[in-house]
């Protein structure tokens, strides 16, 4: 299965001020970009962190929210739209490949997007480069020591201010 990391950041580095703050001060640009990448795979992967800051379903895509406690949302979930599944990143895979899903955005955060990076299931990052500084805050990918290569695929200008990369990790 092939997946995608889709995220935005600051110039430098930042998703976000602190693990409360919601992505939604990404341009317009990167919204329609998000939203268009996500609903191409059919599928998105979040940490629950992330989902929170949001606390709906993404709509017209399944939403797979990763946590150790799934109870924590029964009120919340609706099978097909938003589901909340404990698992490694390897498993969530396979939970979706037997669902016949054939490729999938992830969606962060800086957490989740580390556990599939360690785990050497990503394939490709799509990048959009905000003309923003936080100073600090949470950085793309946190928590595990990487050592990736990667191969630009794509570079686009999304506005006058605003560019966007897609990289391929070289396996
Ligand atoms: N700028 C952007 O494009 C963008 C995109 C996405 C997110 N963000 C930001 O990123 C921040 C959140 O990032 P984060 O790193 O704090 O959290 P996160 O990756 O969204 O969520 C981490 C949580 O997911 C659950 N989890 C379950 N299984 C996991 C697994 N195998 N690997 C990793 N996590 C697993 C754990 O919570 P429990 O088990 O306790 O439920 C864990 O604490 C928010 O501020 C959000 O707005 C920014």
């Amino acid at each position: 299965m092939k997946i995608v990391i889709v995220m935005a950041q600051t110039l430098d580095g930042k998703i976000a001020r602190d693990a409360k703050h919601c992505a939604d001060w990404t341009s317009t640009e990167d919204k329609k970009s998000f939203a268009a990448e996500s609903k191409k795979h059919g599928v998105i992967i979040m940490g629950s962190t992330t989902f929170d800051t949001i606390g709906r379903p993404l709509p017209g895509r399944l939403n797979i929210i990763l946590t150790r406690d799934p109870k924590r949302y029964k009120d919340k979930a609706q099978p097909g739209l938003l589901e909340f599944i404990k698992g490694t990143p390897a498993e969530i895979v396979q939970l979706l490949e037997s669902r016949g899903f054939t490729s999938a955005a992830l969606g962060g955060g800086s957490k989740t997007n580390a556990a599939f990076l360690k785990a050497g299931l990503v394939d490709e990052l799509l990048i959009t480069i905000e003309p923003k500084i936080f100073g600090g805050g949470v950085a793309i990918t946190e928590g595990e020591t990487l050592d990736l290569n990667l191969e630009l695929l794509e570079l686009n200008k999304l506005n006058d201010h605003t560019i966007q990369f897609r990289y391929k990790i070289k396996k």
